[in-house]
C-alpha cells in the first residue's frame, strides 16, 4: 500500500479530490451507463502511474440500489449497490484497487431522504400504526385539508404530499419520490449510524453528506417567513421564501456531531458536509460548520465560487474574508464545480477556465475536481426528448448538462461506452477528450497534471500560509508561505495583457497557464501577463 503512514496532519490536509458523477465516467458492460468496473477500469487515469492526472482521493456520487428518480439521491438500500452499477465484489475491489494506487475513497452518503421505494417508506405508509411511521415526517392537514404549513420542495411546490389511505401528508424536500427521514427519531438515527459503520468498515476514507441542511427541522413545523430579496422571474421559485424553519433547526449540529462520532471510532476518516447558504455570501453560514462541529474532521463545501463573476476583486475580497475567519486546522473547501451546477468552462469561458484552474489548485484547504473539468468539458445542450433530470429550472434546462458521459478519446461515443449514452455526448469530444489532449502540449489535461504535481510537490502549495497582494483591478495575486519556502500565485482574471508592477514579484515563473514561461525569465518588480494567463513564482 502507497497510502502515507499516519503523520501529523490529516490525508485530506491539502488534497486532491476527483468527484466521479458514476453513471457517466466509464461503461464496462455496453449497457449505456457507467460502472464500478468502469472506474476500476480508469484509475491508472487518476493515480498511481507517472503519466496518471495524480489525484489523492474520489468522491463517488451514489451507486446505491435506487429507482433513479433523483438518479440514485432516492436510496431504495443503503447497504447495496444498484445492478446497474455493479455488484459489492465490485466495491470491495474498487476500494481496494483505488488503495493500491494511494487513492482515497469518498461515497456519498444521502440521510436527508431516501426512495419512496425503501422498504421502511412501504412500512410507513403502511398506516399511523407502524412502526416505521415516525421514520419519516407525517402530520395532519390543517382543518380545510391543505399541507400542514408552507414549507416548500427544493425541486418546485409545496413539500408536502398528501396521503389518501392515512389521511395525512408525509414531508420531501426534494422530489415526492424520496420522502424526508426524520432524524429526530433516534431509531432512525442509530440505524443510519449503523449504514455509516457498514461502509466504513468496508475501508472507505469519507463520506460526502448530501443536503444536510434539512437533518433538522423547526420542532413546531412553523411556516416559513417570505424572503424580501426575492426577486420574481430570475430567482428561482425556492427562493421565494427564507427556509429559516423548514432548514438548520437548532438540532442539526447535534445530529452531525454524532455523525462525527461515528467517524472517529475508526482512524483517518473524513466527512464532508453538502449545505448551500440560504442567502448568497452570508459567510457566517460556512463559519458555524467550523464552530458548532466538535472535530476537524468534518469540513463544509463552500459554494460562493461557483457563482461569483468571473471578477478578480470578487474572488480576493471573498477568499480574503474567509482565510481570516478559519482557524489552524480548518481547512476550506473552495468548490467550483459539481454535478448540479453548470461546467465550469461553460460558465466561465475556456480560457477563464484554465485560470480558475490554478486558482483552484493554488488556494488553500481542499480542492475538488469535477470530472471532465480537467479536459475542459462544457455544458452540453440536451433536446427536451433527451432530458433526464426530474429537476428543470424555469429556462426548462435540469442539471443533465453538466453529466454528460466522460470524453475518452476521438472514436465511437468518445470512448465512454460501445452503445447509446444514457445522455448525448458532447459535440466537442472529436478534440476535447483524453487521449488527444494528452498529445497537445497547450491542453487542459496538461495543464491539470502539471497543477497537481506542482501541489504534490509543495508543501506551501498545500498547507502554506495565504497572504493576499494588491496588484490592480484585474489581478488576483497571492502568496503561500512558510519558514522555508514560497510560491507568489497571479493570475489575470482579463482577456487582455496585463503588465504589473510591483515588489512583491520577485524570482522566476515556474508555471504558466500557458505552459511556457514567456519572457518572464527573472522578474525584478515588472510581470507581463498575457490575457487570462496564471503564473507561479518562485524564488529566484
Ligand atoms: C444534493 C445532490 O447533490 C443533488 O444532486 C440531489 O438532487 C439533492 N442533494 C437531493 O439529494
Ligand atoms: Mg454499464
Amino acid at each position: 500500500m502507497f497510502l502515507e503512514t499516519k503523520g501529523t496532519s490529516d490525508w485530506w490536509d491539502g488534497a486532491c479530490v476527483y468527484q466521479i458523477y458514476p453513471r457517466s465516467f466509464y461503461d464496462s458492460d455496453s449497457d449505456g451507463v457507467g460502472d464500478l468496473r468502469g472506474i476500476i477500469k480508469k484509475l491508472d487515469y487518476l493515480a498511481g502511474k507517472p503519466e496518471s492526472l495524480g489525484i489523492n482521493a474520489i468522491w463517488i456520487s451514489p451507486f446505491y440500489p435506487s429507482p433513479l428518480a433523483d438518479f440514485g439521491y432516492d436510496v431504495s438500500d443503503y447497504r447495496g449497490i444498484d445492478p446497474l452499477f455493479g455488484s459489492m465484489v465490485d466495491f470491495d475491489r474498487l476500494v481496494q484497487e483505488a488503495h493500491l494506487r494511494g487513492v482515497r475513497v469518498i461515497i456519498d452518503f444521502v440521510p436527508n431522504h431516501s426512495s419512496n421505494q425503501h422498504t421502511w417508506f412501504k412500512e410507513s405508509l403502511s398506516g399511523r400504526e407502524s412502526p416505521k411511521r415516525n421514520w419519516y415526517v407525517w402530520k395532519d392537514p390543517k382543518p380545510d385539508g391543505s399541507p400542514p404549513n408552507n414549507w416548500m420542495s427544493v425541486f418546485g411546490g409545496s413539500a408536502w404530499e398528501f396521503e389518501e389511505s392515512s389521511q395525512q401528508y408525509y414531508l420531501h424536500t426534494f422530489l415526492k419520490q424520496q420522502p424526508d427521514l426524520n432524524w429526530d427519531n433516534q431509531d432512525l438515527r442509530k440505524e443510519m449510524k449503523e449504514i455509516m459503520k457498514f461502509w466504513l468498515e468496508k475501508g472507505v476514507d469519507g463520506l460526502r453528506i448530501d443536503a444536510v441542511s434539512w437533518l433538522s427541522k423547526d420542532l413546531q413545523f412553523r411556516d416559513d417567513p417570505v424572503n424580501p430579496r426575492y426577486r420574481e422571474n430570475i430567482d428561482d421559485s425556492y427562493h421565494k421564501l427564507l427556509h429559516t424553519c423548514s432548514s438548520q433547526g437548532s438540532k442539526l449540529f447535534d445530529y452531525l456531531n454524532e455523525m462525527i462520532d461515528v467517524c472517529r471510532g475508526y482512524e483517518n476518516k473524513f466527512m464532508i458536509t453538502e449545505a448551500y447558504p440560504d442567502v448568497q455570501g452570508e459567510i457566517s453560514h460556512y463559519l458555524k460548520y467550523y464552530q458548532r462541529l466538535n472535530h476537524n474532521i468534518c469540513i463544509p463545501f463552500n459554494f460562493e465560487c461557483i457563482s461569483f463573476p468571473w471578477d478578480a476583486g470578487t474572488y480576493k475580497n471573498f477568499v480574503d474574508l474567509f482565510q481570516e475567519a478559519l482557524l489552524p486546522g480548518q481547512p476550506a473547501i473552495y468548490n467550483m464545480g459539481n454535478h448540479d451546477k453548470s461546467r465550469l468552462a461553460s460558465r466561465l469561458g475556456r480560457d477563464s477556465a484554465k485560470t480558475a484552474a490554478m486558482l483552484l489548485l493554488s488556494l488553500p484547504g481542499i480542492p475538488f475536481i469535477y470530472y471532465g473539468d480537467e479536459i475542459g468539458m462544457q455544458d452540453v445542450y440536451i433536446p427536451k426528448n433527451k432530458a433526464k433530470d426530474p429537476f428543470t429550472t424555469p429556462e426548462g434546462v435540469g442539471r443533465d448538462p453538466s453529466r454528460t458521459p466522460m470524453q475518452w478519446n476521438e472514436y465511437m461515443n468518445a470512448g465512454f461506452s460501445t452503445t447509446e449514452p444514457w445522455l448525448p455526448l458532447s459535440t466537442d469530444y472529436k478534440q476535447c477528450n483524453v487521449e488527444s489532449e494528452s498529445r497537445y502540449n497547450e491542453s487542459f489535461l496538461n495543464l491539470y497534471k502539471d497543477l497537481i504535481a506542482f501541489r504534490k510537490q509543495s508543501t506551501v502549495l498545500r498547507v502554506g500560509a495565504y497572504q493576499s497582494l494588491e496588484l490592480g483591478k484585474n489581478i488576483y495575486g497571492f502568496v503561500r508561505e512558510n519558514l522555508t519556502d514560497k510560491v507568489t500565485v497571479v493570475l489575470n482574471f482579463s482577456n487582455e495583457t496585463e503588465i504589473i508592477d510591483s515588489k512583491a514579484l520577485k524570482g522566476r515563473v515556474v508555471l504558466s497557464t500557458y505552459r511556457d514561461i514567456g519572457s518572464n525569465f527573472n522578474l525584478n518588480g515588472h510581470l507581463k501577463l498575457r490575457p487570462h494567463e496564471g503564473v507561479f513564482i518562485a524564488p529566484s
